[in-house]
């Protein structure tokens, strides 16, 4: 031990240290930026834009293709959750993928046959997420359609009759090459809500509904590939490449490779490998230190950073370790910034304000669970306690989360074994939030929070404000200030509710 005050205690003892959300502010700088006018387009991965730089969570509160396709037409991206098996994925990126398609293709359509029951026929419907389908005979011709169970009663038919009878057989369809003005006005004209599309030989080649088209009109600032289709992130295991290969080819953008550690040289390992097989951009995460960061980030088309700061984590409690977020983005960020790798600050953030200082920080997009899992597009119902309205929201690592086949994040080899559920050590809790309403509210929240944030520092993009905004480090004293304080809170605002 030297004398020198700067010198740390103890070799041990990291220097500076480490520092979180409520440890820093903004320094408002001159500016002569509008909030409205604040551009917040950002890139998530090497390959992938957003005009909105937030993601909804891999977690099976939060994360199924509603919130999903929610995410993805208000310009963000929705990272599906693993806790379901392969097929299952599979579906659920088609769900995405197909949401908005001004046309949907053949090999898309769901169809079925005139013989079928119309009770199985609803569950194909039902799995499949559409709400109608075409009939069509043993080569492709279309027979008619079928939609809506709502009118069937008034018809006497039930679950056990064939198709045949309960189809519309005065099919109106219309040509490939139809725009989606003339498709519109056919649909309008003829009330319908779906045309087939045939060839000449009244074969299906697809088929066009008026809720792509004026879902597709209504998003203009929504995240699509190149085909139009909405964008669908997707997590997989770090060593599950199977599973990796399979989303990619289901169409998913980017694969998110779902650690709590990576920087397990095991899962580097196969997170490249996984990296070499795919098209789709392939985050790796979640690091937390700048040894992390340079180790995955010669192959990484993105980093996701984040050891413990959530709010259902108890990592940090249970395992003694963890890395307060700011300094952990400010760590990776660093290195990142030199390959020009995008990164991603998942996890912890609670208010707008949050968001926008991991921005500062060096971060290019967010990763938010707890803000968006009391909406009603995440998963799960809504539960009244007290009188007050809820949705049930849960750490990835909580013992319900594992027991239900998720969770493998943090699962340790022998809890895999027989005993599994006295095994657990679980690294997350199960918790409700308050419910909220609709994701597209949640979001104008927190981007108008984020673009206030870039007009204060003087930034009309997001590049921008990441070099121009400084951090300055506040007191407790400082913090509290921040907060509303000495009064009572008679009103709720919809961008904030007191930490408890
Ligand atoms: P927020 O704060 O937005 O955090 O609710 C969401 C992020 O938390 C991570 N996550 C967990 N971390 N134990 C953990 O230590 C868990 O059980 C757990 N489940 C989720 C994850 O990174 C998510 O995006």
């Amino acid at each position: 031990m030297g004398s020198d005050p700067q010198e740390p205690f103890s070799s041990k003892l990291r220097v500076p240290e480490a520092l979180t959300f409520d440890d820093v502010l903004l320094r408002p700088a001159e500016s002569r930026v509008e909030p409205d006018e604040a551009d917040t387009s950002t890139r998530v991965s090497a390959n992938v834009s957003l005009t909105v730089p937030v993601l909804s969570a891999a977690m099976d509160t939060v994360t199924e293709s509603e919130m999903a396709i929610a995410m993805a037409r208000q310009g963000g991206l929705g990272v599906l959750h693993r806790s379901m098996d392969a097929e299952a994925m599979v579906r659920e990126i088609e769900r995405v993928k197909r949401a908005d398609e001004l046309f949907i293709r053949r090999e898309d359509v769901v169809t079925v046959g005139p013989e079928q029951t119309v009770g199985t026929v609803d569950e194909t419907m039902e799995r499949a997420g559409v709400s109608g389908a075409p009939v069509v005979d043993e080569d492709d011709r279309v027979l008619g359609i079928i939609s809506g169970t709502d009118i069937r009663p008034y018809l006497g038919i039930g679950e056990g009759d064939p198709v045949r009878e309960a189809m519309t057989d005065e099919v109106i369809t219309a040509r490939g090459d139809v725009s989606a003005r003339e498709a519109l006005e056919l649909m309008y004209d003829h009330k319908i809500e779906r045309a087939p599309i045939v060839d000449e030989d009244d074969r299906l080649t697809g088929l066009v509904t008026m809720q792509g088209i004026l879902q597709r009109r209504a998003y203009d600032d929504a995240a699509r590939d190149a085909d139009g289709s909405l964008r669908a992130g997707v997590a997989v295991g770090p060593f599950e490449t199977d599973r990796a290969r399979a989303a990619d080819e289901a169409g998913a953008d980017v694969l998110f490779i779902d650690c709590a550690h990576a920087h397990n040289l095991n899962v580097i390992d196969s997170a490249r490998e996984i990296r070499a097989t795919v098209d789709a951009d392939v985050v790796v995460g979640n690091v937390g230190t700048r040894e992390a960061a340079e180790d995955v980030v010669d192959f990484a088309d993105g980093l996701k950073v984040g050891i413990g700061p959530g709010s259902i984590c108890t990592t940090r409690v249970v395992t003694g370790t963890g890395m307060p977020q700011i300094t952990a983005i400010a760590e990776v960020a660093d290195v990142a910034a030199r390959h020009d790798v995008p990164v991603i600050a998942d996890g912890g953030i609670r208010y707008s304000g949050d968001a926008i200082k991991a921005i500062a920080a060096g971060a290019d997009a967010v990763m938010l669970g707890s803000y968006f899992a009391g909406t009603d597009e995440a998963p799960g119902r809504v539960i009244t306690m007290n009188g007050k309205r809820y949705k049930q929201y849960r750490g990835m690592g909580s013992v319900g989360a594992m027991r239900s086949g998720g969770g493998e994040r943090y699962l340790r080899d022998e809890e895999n074994g027989e005993n599994e559920g006295e095994a657990f050590v679980p690294e997350g809790v199960e918790a409700a939030t308050p419910y909220k309403g609709s994701l597209e509210s949640e979001l104008h929240q927190l981007v108008g929070g984020m673009k206030a944030g870039m007009g204060y520092v003087g930034a009309g993009e997001l590049p921008e404000f990441k070099t121009r905004s400084e951090l300055v480090r506040v007191s407790s004293a400082g913090q509290q200030e921040g907060h509303p304080h000495d009064v009572v809170i008679t009103d709720e605002a919809p961008n904030y509710s007191p930490n408890e």
